[in-house]
């Protein structure tokens, strides 16, 4: 059993800015992790009209707010306003992730990394990997990021809209010459070997759809989708079906918020409490 410690004249503060933002779950699971390390500090959300976000950025400068998470719609946004920020959070653009640093405001973007820690799940490692992603907006940027960062051998952008698709491909691939990133149409990659099938789009959210049917495919190996409720969407129920290991989103969600955790207080993340707390607030 943890106990709430008190708010003090030093507590520091930290929390989420997004519009809208209060459905989120990373007041709960951040608060219980501060108070694992017996931290001196609270996380609270903040709604923050896309109109406001410089007028709240200046505020967490002159509040001496120590750290954000940034969610919909600013994450993009955001970026210009910041004093630095991690390589990473360039390449893909965006910042979900804020520590404020003796008045300096870095930013960095924790999602492609929480995605990674979350294959170890499965268990699954990229390097030298052939890896199908699906979609190409913020999320498959992030992910796509990581992957290349983390060696996979071979991407294919797989996209509704090609032309998004091939914009990611013809920016990242001088920045990654060792990964080998295209944009293809999914049944041109029945044949061919896939070590892991990646799904960021919202197909599957509504509990009837899939963005691929695996019965075409030779050989998926591996199955991750980003998404989180439902928890099981109708390609994780097929995958399951044709016994091919899978997670869904939620292991993302709860690595994201760890490695924003670690970034702020330099210290490990209580993570088996992190996870307790998600699962019961989605029981
Ligand atoms: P996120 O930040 O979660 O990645 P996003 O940037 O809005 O959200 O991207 C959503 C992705 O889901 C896009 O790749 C989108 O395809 P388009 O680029 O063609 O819009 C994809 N998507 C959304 N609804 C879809 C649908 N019904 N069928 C296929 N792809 C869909």
């Amino acid at each position: 059993m943890i106990h709430s410690l008190p708010i003090t004249g030093k507590t520091q503060i930290y929390g989420i800015i997004g519009y809208p933002v209060t459905h989120t779950f990373s007041p709960l699971i951040q608060n219980a992790a501060f108070q694992a390390i017996q931290a001196d500090a609270v996380y609270l959300a903040f709604e923050v009209h896309p109109d406001k976000l410089p007028a709240a950025i200046e505020g967490i400068r002159s509040l001496q707010v120590c750290g954000i998470n940034v969610t919909v719609p600013h994450k993009i946004n955001v970026v210009p306003h910041l004093d630095e920020v991690t390589a990473t959070a360039q390449r893909i653009g965006a910042v979900n992730t804020i520590k404020n640093q003796d008045g300096r405001l870095i930013g960095t973007n924790t999602d492609g990394q929480g995605f990674i820690r979350s294959l170890s799940e499965l268990p699954f490692i990229p390097q030298n990997k052939t890896i199908v992603i699906l979609g190409a907006g913020g999320s498959a940027r992030s992910i796509l990021v990581a992957l290349a960062e983390a060696k996979a051998e071979q991407i294919s952008l797989v996209n509704r809209t090609i032309s998004k698709s091939q914009q990611l491909v013809d920016e990242f691939s001088p920045i990654f010459p060792e990964t080998q990133l295209r944009t293809e149409q999914l049944e041109n990659l029945h044949n061919i070997s896939i070590d892991l099938l990646v799904n960021t789009t919202s197909v599957g959210m509504d509990g009837d759809k899939s963005p691929a049917d695996l019965n075409e495919f030779k050989m998926v190996q591996h199955v991750a989708d980003i998404i989180y409720t439902p928890q099981q969407t109708p390609l994780l129920k097929q995958a399951k079906q044709l016994n091919i290991p899978c997670i869904n989103g939620l292991g993302m969600l709860l690595y994201q918020g760890c490695e924003a955790f670690e970034f702020w207080t330099q210290q490990k993340a209580p993570i088996a409490l992190m996870k307790t707390t998600l699962m019961q607030l989605l029981k």
